[in-house]
């Protein structure tokens, strides 16, 4: 179907769905926007809907935002952030429903439902009852309260959105109940005002120790909700990150994804750019997105062929703050813009979609249409090579994840260690090792387990290795760390040199904020290249193969 025609029965909730396979029927925007103004993992400014304690908007500019949303095909957007806060909790409760509907109203008119994040704990938080177990009969009466008053004043909500079990928040875990009990409680609260209820599959143990090799994060979701495939209600939909980490530059698709047979599935993305460059940088999320739909799933299917079918909705964290250019870096705007696109229509590609936005944004003429694109096309390979290497991911800052810090996450608690030593680095995820690759499909199982056939740019996060392996280049896993790190450097400069070659076609504040943020990120790119190396260098004692400089 030509997005035209797409487009014209977005606009409608109530229009007929043609049957296409690839339609994601929900394209969810979600929101970590917390209702003091802040915004988690937020870097284009305050909130657009919370201030102080209160929803509080400016109400053309909302309107605004709605319709481009629409406009771009999302269709569901959640405002308010999965980590609950006491106050944002009252959202559903009678002190703030009157403003929640208002906003809801709003994205209304433009074909978009709304979803409101709530606290498990909610019975006990805001009904004063000295439980939340979802077996006890006050909590379920609760929990039909609770929506008989959202929906009164909300008829068309799409439903809740949790975060439980995860992170410190308390689930039902914690009263020795399952993931499906949990969901379900809700869900049927839900059922008869047609609403869903969208939890999230982000439970791992994040006290671990470091020094326990035997547990291994990424095998958590799956251990966790593959079992209850079956349990859960059928207006439950899972909430699945993109893959088993934490939305990391590289890492490989969630094995959840797609296994389960009786179970609604949400695949989620991050439009914002927390572990990729925080909006300073540089980073075309629409190139990672391409790579994660096309990966296979199994011998014959891609993740691109479970959209719409296993995995019916389609989630992203949004990128947008009370910045005047929406996202702090003018050329992240066109993630946002690829999620709905991509989210509309899986099988377009990254060079179609920031395409698209580019000739909108700065119009067709060659001069500025070609540089410019082929800059972003270029920038998530060169974000990955002074920051993620050949899948390790997490040598970050700790908290704020930004910047260089080769240890920072090594002896923590959150379970997210490369175990470098002097020899060697990585984790053996094989069987042989922690057995995470036992969760995919038999295919993908002898796939990553094999060193020959794991993908390279994967090759550390399935196996540990001296970093004397020679990869398909013929360079050492060192001196491919140390090559990439001098090289990303050089490929900022040119994205510094290109854009400046630029300015006479663009108007000034266009041009002269992303110089800005082009020259932070090359101070970046060389902090990053001159921690990473040393740590090397330090580490094995083996100097530059090209003799280059490498601090001690
Ligand atoms: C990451 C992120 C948190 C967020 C969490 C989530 O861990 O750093 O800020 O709350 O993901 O997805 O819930």
């Amino acid at each position: 179907m030509a997005y035209s025609e797409y487009k014209m029965w977005l606009q409608s909730e109530n229009a007929a769905v043609p049957k296409v396979d690839s339609i994601i029927e929900e394209r969810i925007l979600n929101h970590w926007d917390n209702i003091d103004g802040s915004v988690e993992r937020g870097y284009s400014g305050k909130s657009l809907f919370f201030k102080d304690g209160n929803i509080c908007y400016d109400k053309n500019r909302i309107r605004d935002y709605a319709r481009y949303l629409s406009s771009i095909g999302i269709n569901r957007v959640c405002c308010n952030n999965v980590n609950v806060t006491e106050r944002s909790a009252r959202m559903i409760a009678d002190d703030l429903i009157d403003d929640v509907a208002a906003l809801a109203g709003i994205f209304r008119e433009f074909g978009i439902r709304f979803i409101i994040a709530v606290d498990f704990t909610s019975p006990r938080l805001l009904g004063g009852l000295t439980t939340y177990d979802p077996y006890d009969e006050h909590v379920i009466k609760w929990w039909k309260a609770a929506a008989e008053t959202v929906y009164k004043h909300i008829p068309d909500l799409a439903g809740f959105l949790v975060k439980a079990d995860s992170e410190f928040r308390d689930g039902p875990a914690a009263l020795g109940r399952t993931q499906a009990d949990g969901a379900n409680v809700i869900a049927n609260a839900l059922k008869k005002h047609g609403g869903k209820v969208y939890w999230r599959c982000f439970v791992y143990n994040c006290v671990q120790d470091w020094r326990d090799t035997k547990t291994d994060r990424p095998k958590a979701a799956y251990d966790h909700f593959y079992p209850l495939d079956g349990s859960f209600a059928d207006n439950v939909i899972l909430q699945i990150k993109h893959g088993p980490s934490d939305f990391q530059v590289r890492e490989p698709n969630s094995p959840l994804l797609g296994a389960m047979e009786h179970t609604s599935q949400a695949l989620e993305f991050q439009v914002t750019q927390e572990y990729t460059g925080q909006q300073v940088d540089l980073y075309a999320t629409a190139v990672q997105w391409q790579e994660i739909l096309d990966a296979p799933v199994s011998d014959s299917q891609s993740m691109r062929d479970l959209m719409g079918n296993k995995v019916k909705a389609i989630v992203a964290v949004a990128n947008t703050g009370l910045d005047a250019n929406w996202t702090g870096h003018t050329l992240a705007q066109a993630n946002l813009y690829a999620f709905g696109r991509m989210a509309s229509d899986p099988a377009l590609t990254a060079r179609e979609v920031l395409g698209e936005w580019v000739k909108l944004t700065f119009g067709s003429n060659p001069a500025v249409y070609e540089p410019v694109l082929d800059m972003m096309l270029r920038s998530r390979e060169v974000y990955e090579m002074y920051t993620s290497h050949l899948g390790l991911g997490w040598m970050v800052n700790i908290n704020h994840h930004y910047g260089p810090s080769p240890e920072g996450y090594e002896f923590m608690k959150w379970g997210t260690y490369h175990r470098a030593n002097h020899e060697a680095i990585g984790v053996d995820r094989t069987e042989a090792g922690t057995g995470y690759t036992a969760q995919y499909h038999p295919h993908l199982n002898a796939l990553y387990s094999n060193i020959e056939t794991c993908p390279e740019e994967l090759l550390l996060y399935f196996h540990r290795l001296p970093y004397s392996f020679k990869l398909k280049s013929g360079k050492t896993v060192l001196q491919h760390f140390y090559d990439s790190h001098f090289e990303a450097v050089e490929h900022v400069e040119e994205f510094i040199s290109t854009w400046d070659s630029l300015r006479p076609h663009l108007p000034e504040c266009v041009f002269s904020s992303v110089a800005d943020r082009l020259l932070r990120q090359l101070s970046n790119a060389k902090e990053w290249r001159d921690v990473v190396n040393t740590y090397f260098y330090r580490l094995t004692g083996i100097s530059d193969g090209q003799g280059r400089k490498i601090y001690d």
